[in-house]
């Protein structure tokens, strides 16, 4: 485990690096909100035309976003749920491979690769079956049929690699020297994407910041995303406050929540247990410095659930009619626990991915 965690900081170093450039010139980007233009675009993700910085001619795209905040009552609070387990390949993670996928297809590359066991994959997967771009998929060799087979379905070819999580991004990040790399994680304009789900809250809540946000994190493609998303409303004066993130990890596999209470300055290495939240079980992610810095800054805090609490959580979701993957259980375990504690007033969650998602 030690040894393939110093492998992969060299070559996650390398990609950071790579991409550094383009997340440089993406994190200048000053985004606009023309609220009155915004109110009577299409009701999906592109509607903040000035808030993403990509020519929208030639996108690939299903006019996806724009997905319902829900009320509910949860820990006897009222509290708001968007429904992104509503998207076409059925996790949020279509934002940001709408966006990704927009930009492969601008710079004209025609095959892509990236690696993922779950539902990252099966987005860009979808994304880059419509734009026609050849797709590999690296993931390791004990992921589940259900995932491998919506992603062969798209027509991508899976690569299976030996061993781990962390042996497929080896793999992966090895044979990306060469091939354009579509990674959910180290591909800044996958953030681009993801960072419209904090556009949407605001604007569904009447331009306005909710006051605490709790979102799952395993490699915090949503946690990046929605920090940024918050931080260019504020700096447009659109909102006033950044809100206060909460990020969710399984008790079983939660290196994140350990180095920020033990303050550690890099991602500890840890045994990692089997969950049945398999979408945030990210034992080493690359860009763990990062998330840290983005939770305190909001003055947020990580949140870890059990086993036992993902699964009556999903119980009792499923009993209120939504049907949900266990991964996004955790997440609405995570936020039974903050309402039971806190006391902020305006608070949003989400349902992350489908539940026929689950094997
Ligand atoms: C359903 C679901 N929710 C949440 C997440 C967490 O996303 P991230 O690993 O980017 O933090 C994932 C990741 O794959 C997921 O599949």
């Amino acid at each position: 485990m030690k040894k393939s965690n110093k492998n992969n900081t060299s070559l996650n170093e390398y990609f950071l690096l790579k991409m550094e450039k383009e997340e440089q010139m993406l994190n200048n980007f000053e985004a606009k909100f023309p609220i009155k233009k915004i109110a009577i675009r299409d009701k999906n993700l592109w509607r903040y035309a000035e808030g993403i910085p990509l020519d929208q001619n030639n996108k690939i795209s299903f006019n996806e976003g724009f997905t319902p905040l829900l009320a509910e009552k949860i820990a006897g609070k009222t509290v708001f749920i968007k429904q992104e387990q509503l998207f076409s390949s059925g996790s949020y993670k279509d934002r940001g491979a709408t966006v990704l996928i927009s930009k492969v297809q601008q710079l004209g590359i025609k095959k892509i690769l990236n690696d993922s066991s779950g539902n990252a994959a099966c987005a860009i997967a979808a994304y880059a079956a419509k734009a026609k771009i050849n797709c590999e998929i690296y993931v390791p060799e004990n992921t589940s049929a259900a995932k491998t087979n919506q992603i062969k379905a798209y027509g991508a070819t899976i690569k299976k690699i030996k061993g781990d999580r962390e042996d497929t991004a080896n793999a992966a990040m090895k044979a990306a020297q060469k091939t354009y790399y579509a990674s959910h994680c180290f591909n800044p304009w996958f953030f681009e994407g993801t960072k419209t789900f904090a556009f949407e809250v605001c604007e569904q809540l009447g331009w306005k910041a909710p006051d605490a946000v709790i979102l799952p994190c395993g490699n915090g493609t949503l946690v990046l995303g929605c920090y940024k998303g918050f931080v260019q409303l504020a700096k447009a004066g659109v909102i006033t406050k950044i809100p206060k993130i909460i990020a969710i990890q399984a008790a079983n596999c939660s290196p994140l929540a350990e180095m920020f209470s033990k303050k550690l300055s890099e991602i500890p290495s840890i045994k990692k247990n089997i969950t049945i939240a398999e979408g945030i079980a990210i034992a080493n992610p690359p860009r763990a410095i990062q998330i840290i810095d983005a939770i305190k800054k909001t003055n947020g805090f990580f949140i870890k659930v059990s086993e036992t609490e993902i699964k009556k959580s999903w119980k009792k979701m499923a009993l209120r009619g939504h049907f949900i993957e266990h991964t996004s259980a955790a997440t609405i375990a995570g936020l039974e626990k903050f309402l039971k504690n806190n006391d902020e007033k305006l608070v949003v969650s989400l349902f992350s991915s489908h539940g026929l998602k689950n094997h």
